[in-house]
């Protein structure tokens, strides 16, 4: 047992899909929180590729992009001594649950995922098997380490929901085997919008550049895009802006940056034009990322210190994870294994 585990700390954990460009809107609905909850748990971070795959991915960006998103999460400010970080398929626990629980999920239960028909409508050329048993692989990441605390932005509260049923499921079809894990989602910030498209939430893999604040934009990109965002006719902040779409989201995300509660951001710009607000707006995020990005620089002209990081993290995840595959194996009745 090693040092992390002997603490006994309670688990928390979370995974972002390498696709498109880490966006402000899985910092402020995610990251964030990871950052500053990992103190008072044992903090899991995965870089999750074999999710990213339901979606037609270039290999060669893929690869590129694992390693970038893992180096953000330490930039964000994840500590690689307290946290462990991996990929994904470095863990063949993962795929081996997921096939276990496939088998005790409904696809009635399955056909109510609304992130399943969304995707399916926007890759309607490509619905495959793993596009709609998604939901199963994202249950065994979070049920193989026994998590208390998943981290996360409210479009992900469906698949919490079900893996808690599956979960429950399970232990009562056998015996108590799977902790049953709690959400953690943000009172501001769960749902960060699009900047152009003001009633979409913000994706980072969304075919316009301009719809997200990607973590890696350079300063005169992150001031344009904020510059542009869409917002409505009225042109002065008052207390309702914080309601209306456009404005509302520009708040929220300030609030957010700021650590400031939503209401008192509003009165601190209260009969302010839209355009000074975007400026101080573009002055907070262009100070909180370029640090951010400076730290990002360092990470990666060190892909020694990175890939250690990483290995480390894929062996500490998989002695955790051995342990429930083997209790899940034992009640399925499959028979153990001779020595290798
Ligand atoms: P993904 O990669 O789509 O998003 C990563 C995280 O960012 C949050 N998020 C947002 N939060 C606020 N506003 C937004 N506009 C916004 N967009 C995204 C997401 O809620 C998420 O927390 N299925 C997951 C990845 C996953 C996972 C897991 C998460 C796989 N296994 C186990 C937790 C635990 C996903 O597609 O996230």
């Amino acid at each position: 047992m090693n040092d992390l585990q002997k603490q006994n700390k309670p688990i928390l954990l979370s995974g972002i899909q390498p696709s498109g460009h880490l966006a402000l809107g899985n910092y402020v609905g995610a990251m964030r929180n990871w950052v500053q909850l990992q103190e008072n748990y044992l903090g899991i971070f995965m870089v999750v590729d074999m999710h990213a795959i339901t979606v037609r991915q270039k290999p060669a960006d893929l690869r590129n992009r694992c390693l970038s998103f893992a180096a953000q999460y330490l930039a964000a400010g994840i500590d690689p001594k307290e946290s462990i970080i991996f990929i994904q398929s470095h863990v063949p626990q993962h795929a081996q649950l997921a096939w276990v629980l496939n088998c005790y999920t409904y696809m009635g239960e399955l056909n109510r995922m609304t992130q399943f028909k969304d995707k399916s409508q926007r890759h309607a050329d490509n619905i495959n098997a793993g596009l709609y048993t998604y939901p199963a692989l994202m249950a065994a990441d979070i049920l193989l380490y026994q998590t208390d605390l998943v981290p996360v932005g409210a479009d992900q509260k469906q698949h919490l929901e079900l893996t808690r049923d599956i979960a429950a499921r399970f232990n009562s079809t056998f015996s108590p085997t799977f902790k049953i894990p709690e959400p953690f989602i943000p009172e501001a910030g769960a749902r960060i919008m699009s900047l152009q498209d003001v009633d979409k939430k913000m994706s980072k893999s969304d075919d316009n550049v301009n719809n997200y604040i990607a973590l890696l934009d350079p300063p005169a990109v992150l001031r344009k895009k904020i510059k542009r965002a869409v917002t409505d006719s009225a042109s002065e902040i008052t207390p309702e802006s914080l309601n209306r779409p456009g404005i509302g989201n520009l708040l929220t995300i300030y609030s957010v940056l700021n650590d400031m509660p939503p209401l008192d951001v509003v009165s601190s710009f209260e009969g302010q034009q839209y355009s000074g607000f975007k400026n101080e707006l573009a002055d907070a995020l262009v100070a909180f990322l370029e640090p951010f990005q400076q730290r990002y620089d360092t990470i990666m002209n060190d892909k020694g210190y990175l890939s250690g990081i990483l290995d480390e993290g894929a062996a500490r995840a998989r002695y955790m994870a051995s342990k429930t595959i083997s209790k899940v194996y034992r009640k399925l009745g499959f028979v153990p294994p001779g020595p290798a």
